[in-house]
């Protein structure tokens, strides 16, 4: 077991990292108000709904109700538990955090048990492979194909790559482990066959680790030494339980800080162009397996840029799938987009290596093209410009193509451009590329054909400001849950109202999580003098919670109370409280007097009876409201 992490290296940690910083390595924060605003990483959304209150170091998401301090929002997010929550957040701020605290954290559930299992395979796979690779005979000849592309150890290191031999290995390797047989199965690290045996899947491969977010490897994609007609060029692991291909960019965890820093993210088609671009300075890059970008992956990079520059291959199938991603970002995304082209049909790992650094750099900072200017290239692939009526062609599609931008700036630049090109007005196109337009609305209108609407823009302005006692799940409350919210905020804040309420007998909240906060502020008095949100959700310690707690701090309160407040919210929420045990009461009475045989009695109980059963369902559908 661990060391419990004493409160105050866990406070030390916690005062010493800006909730904003951390959280901003995985959303996108925009100010507004006295709140950060982005979208919300725990679920898929549109609309920022996801805020960060920097005062008061939470954050808090009014879409789904999640929330917390800077802990809970790792443990949340990785799946962490909170020893590792602190040290992740401890490494983030630098902050030396002794090993024994977080060694061997807490007992696992089974789920996560299987899947930390799964991850150690993975990471001591990766150990292994990389230890072929680097110092035996058998990885020589991958290491000097590695050395030979340009990859130096350090590289080869950063990168976690290692070797399969062409001697199989892994599976004796695990079984002097003695690591159990179905693990090694579910692993996708083996092929089985029908008799349920199992061999290694990557023989003779140099191998590069996928990894999660949070730089994990999950899956090995493996890249044979020489190209051969019968083999695949890479291999994959296939999907597991860790490895989901829609939702893996490559290169994200090393890039999210230069995405961040450079404001933006370049997407390339292979593993080796990113890491060459990573060896040329160019850190803000990543890659899809091999596949388009997907919704999932879209929703990934949205959190953390605003800007995205395509980078594919510059052969033409490289150019289709530039057009098809532009085509499928412009319509699917609020990212800006840009795409960055190196010259004479390479790739970038193959300029790279021919012109060098420098010159590959430069292509970053000064080759950008806006997605039009792109398009105007591409549309001429299979044209002859020499010939009229090809020419009539691409003016079409090139105004086609302008018809689509809102900016009347770009436009003009373009049809300029256009002019200059084949002589032609500028006023002439300009009115042609109206009458585009004028098609365009028109066929909108109708219910059948035409270009699909493109979806209206992403509104990225924030939410409106909270309302009074919202709830964590955003949906309606009652009047006694509003009053709890509202006099469980004042007890925390103000002491006053804290020993006064404390005083009155029998006083207790109707809704059980808001009497549990309860309970454990009446703990946490005892040793801290002073309330102090973000060190309080950690005492409580009970995720389920630490979001409600969160949450009341983004109600929209007036920063004084008074004693009439006070009594008023008592009074909504007591009165509330004994409906149920009146009723019980009065049952009780109504026997007593049935069996004394006292009618008048017994009718005037009925009654009251009867009055208690009006109020209780009142109070329910107020409950309902
Ligand atoms: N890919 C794949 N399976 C293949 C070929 C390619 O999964 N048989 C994926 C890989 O993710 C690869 C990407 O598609 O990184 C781009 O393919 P390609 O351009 O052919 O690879 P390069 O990155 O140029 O690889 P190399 O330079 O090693 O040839
Ligand atoms: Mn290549």
């Amino acid at each position: 077991m661990a060391n419990l992490i004493p409160e105050e290296k866990v406070d030390q940690v916690r005062t010493a990292v800006n909730i904003a910083d951390f959280v901003g390595q995985y959303v996108q924060l925009k100010k507004a108000g006295k709140n950060l605003f982005g979208l919300c990483p725990f679920h898929e959304e549109r609309t920022p709904s996801f805020s960060v209150n920097e005062q008061k170091q939470i954050f808090h998401c009014f879409s789904c109700g999640r929330g917390g301090n800077v802990f809970s929002f790792i443990m949340d997010l990785e799946n962490l538990s909170f020893p590792e929550a602190v040290a992740k957040v401890a490494d983030f701020g630098h902050i030396d955090l002794p090993a024994s605290y977080t060694a061997q954290s807490q007992p696992a559930t089974p789920k996560n048990q299987e899947q930390a299992d799964l991850l150690k395979l993975y990471a001591d796979s990766t150990k292994l492979y990389q230890h072929v690779l680097m110092n035996t005979e058998a990885g020589e000849p991958a290491l000097s194909y590695l050395h030979e592309r340009g990859l130096d150890d350090d590289i080869i290191k950063t990168f976690d790559i290692g070797y399969a031999p062409p001697e199989r290995l892994l599976l004796d390797f695990f079984q002097e482990h003695q690591i159990d047989y179905q693990l090694l199965r579910q692993s996708g690290l083996f092929i089985e066959n029908q008799a349920g045996e199992l061999r290694d899947r990557f023989v003779g491969r140099v191998l590069f680790p996928i990894k999660d977010a949070s730089g994990r490897v999950i899956a090995f994609s493996g890249r044979i030494l020489k190209k051969s007609p019968d083999e695949p060029k890479y291999l994959n692991s296939p999907e597991t339980k860790l490895f989901n291909k829609r939702s893996v960019l490559f290169n994200f965890d090393l890039a999210r800080g230069a995405i961040r820093q450079n404001k933006s993210v370049v997407l390339f088609e292979g593993f080796m162009d990113v890491i060459a671009a990573y060896r040329a300075g160019i850190q803000n890059g990543v890659a899809s397996m091999g596949t388009s970008l997907t919704n999932e992956q879209i929703y990934m990079l949205e959190r953390v840029t605003d800007q995205l520059y395509i980078c594919y291959d510059s052969d033409m199938p490289g150019q289709k799938a530039t057009d098809r991603a532009l085509k499928l970002l412009g319509g699917n995304s609020r990212l800006k987009l840009g795409v960055i082209q190196m010259p004479d049909g390479m790739d970038p790992d193959e300029y790279l290596r021919s012109a060098g650094t420098e010159k590959f750099a430069a292509v970053f900072s000064a080759g950008q093209q806006t997605p039009t200017a792109f398009e105007m290239q591409y549309l001429r692939h299979d044209l002859n410009l020499q010939n009229t009526q090809d020419q009539l062609t691409y003016i079409a599609a090139v105004l086609q193509q302008l018809s689509q931008l809102d900016s009347s700036v770009e436009q003009d630049l373009y049809l300029n451009q256009l002019g200059q090109e084949f002589g032609l007005d500028k006023a002439d196109l300009r009115q042609q590329l109206r009458r585009v337009v004028g098609q365009q609305t028109v066929h909108q209108q109708q219910p059948h054909g035409g270009p699909p609407t493109p979806p209206p823009p992403v509104d990225m302005t924030p939410p409106p400001p909270t309302i009074t006692g919202m709830a964590p799940d955003n949906g309606p409350i009652s009047r006694v849950e509003r009053a709890e919210r509202l006099l469980l905020f004042r007890l925390l804040h103000d002491h006053d109202v804290w020993l006064r309420v404390m005083a009155i007998a029998g006083f207790h909240f109707v809704h059980d999580n808001y009497q549990q906060i309860l309970v454990y502020a009446e703990a946490y008095f005892k040793t801290h003098p002073q309330f102090e949100l973000a060190n309080f959700t950690d005492f409580m310690g009970d995720q389920a919670l630490q979001p409600v707690v969160t949450s009341l701090e983004f109600m929209d309160v007036a920063s004084e109370t008074s004693k009439e407040e006070v009594a008023d919210l008592v009074n909504v929420i007591m009165n509330q409280q004994p409906v149920a045990e009146k009723i019980n009461g009065k049952k009780a009475e109504l026997t007593t007097a049935k069996q004394l045989g006292n009618n008048d009695l017994v009718q005037q109980l009925t009654l009251e009876l009867i009055e208690l059963y009006r109020q209780a369902q009142r109070v329910q559908q107020a409950d309902n409201l």
